[in-house]
């Protein structure tokens, strides 16, 4: 296979990001206006917490309440804030209004979802931005509102990668979905029909990348991945036990050289690479049941943001994992930010890195 030529990018570069630590320069904020209920589909049934089922199958294709975007929109701010006074420079993507019906030649969506969570789509591997080929036909035009910055970024000299665009046909989906009763042998919701992945089922640590197969990522869009990256990187598939795979960052969250937190109730086994790093299992989240998670497990709360190997933000009222990190030496920054969580994210699913200082690196 080819090498890319391009795999340790410039420090000049203005996209450049190799794993989840290096201190970082700038990075993508999303945004809560214009976010919609998903529209029903059967994707949602194998991802979203029960309780919220009846609101996707009533109300998909609608704007979420006002007051639950306006509370989220104002932590999303302080967030900023945060970030700005730590010296990081922050970009936002267009909002849109996702309350808005759209169809392809195959089949037809009544909305869009969120700009909220670039994690998700985006996934920057050195100067390469790559848009993930994501399953959810609701998800299908998110990446219109990062267009403006995409263009701008090309035009300073990033690689720009669009990773084939799906056609999600009915082929692609098991319509008879119900959860496997077997947690060692799971069930998905999507086959290998072509390949699919959200950018945020992949963990970068320089020359590994860690991937989870999940209800949006198949087997198909994680090879696609390896060969897109070539020799330089080696794509890792983690050993995961969850009914509900969506998203590895809520699961599996390396936060410095040797240092790795862990959801206490997914991780199966650990890559045998992971045997001389710490490991840190992270604290049960202390999100009240009363709180709305429409979108999500309460796990968001271990979804932390390094901004560089020492300084971490995490939310304000996760005291035990606060602890647990200052225990291990890192320095939290604290911000409020439970009514973003409520829309199925925290701190590293609402960014996208664009540049954090630092080569591409063997950590193992
Ligand atoms: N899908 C992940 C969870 O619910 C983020 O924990």
């Amino acid at each position: 296979m080819k090498k890319r030529q391009d795999a340790t990018a410039p420090q000049s570069s203005i996209v450049n990001s190799f794993n989840e630590w290096d201190p970082l320069e700038e990075v993508i904020v999303g945004v809560l206006e214009g976010a919609a209920i998903p529209s029903w589909h059967i994707t949602l049934a194998a991802t979203m917490p029960e309780s919220q089922q009846d609101l996707f199958r009533q109300r998909g294709g609608s704007l979420f309440p006002e007051e639950l975007i306006r509370r989220g929109a104002q932590e999303l701010e302080e967030f900023v804030h945060i970030l700005e006074a730590e010296g990081v420079k922050v970009r936002r993507p267009q909002p849109i209004n996702h309350a808005r019906p759209f169809e392809t030649p195959a089949w037809r969506s009544e909305g869009g979802v969120y700009n909220a969570m670039p994690r998700d789509l985006l996934l920057v591997v050195g100067n390469d931005i790559i848009e993930a080929p994501m399953s959810w036909r609701s998800r299908y035009f998110e990446i219109d509102s990062y267009r403006p910055l995409l263009k701008e970024y090309f035009m300073q000299g990033a690689r720009w990668t669009s990773a084939p665009k799906p056609q999600l046909l009915d082929e692609l989906y098991d319509f008879s979905y119900v959860e496997s009763e077997d947690p060692d042998n799971p069930r998905f919701v999507i086959n290998e029909f072509e390949p699919t992945f959200d950018a945020a089922d992949f963990i970068r640590c320089g020359r590994d990348i860690f991937a989870q197969r999940s209800h949006v990522t198949n087997r198909f869009g994680i090879d696609w991945l390896q060969r897109h990256l070539g020799d330089d990187y080696r794509v890792h598939l983690l050993d995961i036990r969850d009914p509900a795979p969506m998203h590895v960052d809520a699961t599996f969250m390396p936060l410095a050289p040797g240092k790795l937190l862990v959801n206490p109730e997914r991780i199966r086994e650990l890559p045998k690479m992971f045997s001389t790093w710490d490991v840190l299992e992270a604290p049960k989240p202390t999100i009240p049941a009363s709180h709305p998670m429409f979108m999500s497990s309460t796990w968001v709360s271990m979804n932390v943001l390094m901004l560089d190997e020492e300084r971490v933000v995490v939310e304000r009222q996760e005291e035990p994992l606060i602890r647990a990190l200052e225990d291990w030496e890192f320095k939290v920054i604290r911000c409020d930010f439970r009514h973003v969580m409520s829309f199925g994210g925290a701190f590293h699913c609402v960014t996208c890195d664009v540049r954090r200082r630092g080569p591409l690196r063997s950590y193992f």
